[in-house]
């Protein structure tokens, strides 16, 4: 048998940096279909083929990771049906992007709490994420019956339980300690947050891992976000200068505090 070959990366020139780590809070599904007089979950339907092209696309321009928020803990607010229909296009989309991921390896992974899914749903995402766990190209997180409040409060809880039993010394807990107790703490933090239909809010999406993530907003809502949308996302990231509360390198004024100081005195 012949290894599979993976694909060269295609990384655009956008004249500055470009993302290892893109969170995506897709949104504006709803408002996409009844836009169109269609019913609500016709645009969740539709979306699935911004899943895939924003997908491939981020594989093919060597995107390290790529996290979706699809379900959050309060969509479980939603009617019976919408819920239904949103699974059972989870347990369909784990079966029919199988060859895709497989084409662009991408390893698919999941956050959330995925104990809440019906048992079909998880069945077939834990299928695809043994399928795809070789796969090194790119990863597909999935954030699902997820939320950052909740998965905060579980690593305290945990974090709390080992102090119990002896495993941690309180007085060690720091940063990184509690990045250690969240879901995925090996995954870099986001380097860009787009979230799509222009609205301006986090709902519960990463709150520890976003601290100095670039947010961009798309007013086109998420089944008409596709690779020209992401591009220009991409080149807004290419033209933001990130200091993390520092000062740009080659700043002007850029003696040291200490001569700084000096020559204020
Ligand atoms: C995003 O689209 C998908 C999910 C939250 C599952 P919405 O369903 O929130 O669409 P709008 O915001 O109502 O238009
Ligand atoms: C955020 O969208 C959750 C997902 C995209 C999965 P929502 O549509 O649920 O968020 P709100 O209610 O408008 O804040
Ligand atoms: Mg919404």
């Amino acid at each position: 048998m012949t290894e599979r070959q993976p694909k060269p990366i295609q990384r655009p020139d956008l004249g500055g940096p470009f993302p290892e780590h893109v969170a995506i809070i897709m949104d504006g599904n709803g408002r996409w279909a009844q836009r169109r007089a269609l019913r609500r979950v016709l645009g969740h339907k539709e979306g699935i083929a911004s899943v895939r092209e924003i997908t491939t696309s981020c594989a093919e321009m060597g995107v390290k990771s790529l996290t979706l928020y699809a379900f959050s803990v309060e969509n479980w607010k939603r009617p019976r049906a919408e819920i239904r229909f949103l699974m059972g296009l989870l347990e369909e989309f784990m079966v029919a992007e199988r060859p895709t991921l497989m084409d662009n390896d991408v390893r698919l992974a999941c956050i959330g709490r995925l104990d809440d899914l019906p048992e079909a749903s998880l069945r077939a995402l834990r299928e695809t994420e043994e399928l795809t766990a070789s796969n090194r190209g790119m990863t597909l997180r999935l954030a699902l019956s997820y939320g950052s409040r909740s998965e905060i409060a579980d690593g305290v809880r945990r974090i709390a339980e080992d102090a119990r039993a002896g495993r941690l010394d309180p007085a060690d807990v720091d940063e990184e300690t509690l990045r250690g107790y969240l879901y995925d703490p090996d995954t870099p933090d986001p380097d860009l947050l787009i979230r799509t239909a222009g609205e301006m809010r986090i709902s519960n999406f990463l709150l520890w891992q976003i601290s100095y993530a670039e947010f961009y907003v798309a007013d086109v809502c998420w089944p008409e976000f596709r690779r020209p949308q992401l591009m220009e996302a991409l080149r807004a990231y290419a033209s933001r200068q990130r200091k993390f509360g520092g000062l740009i390198q080659d700043a002007p004024d850029e003696a040291p505090a200490s001569k700084k100081a000096e020559r204020t005195a």
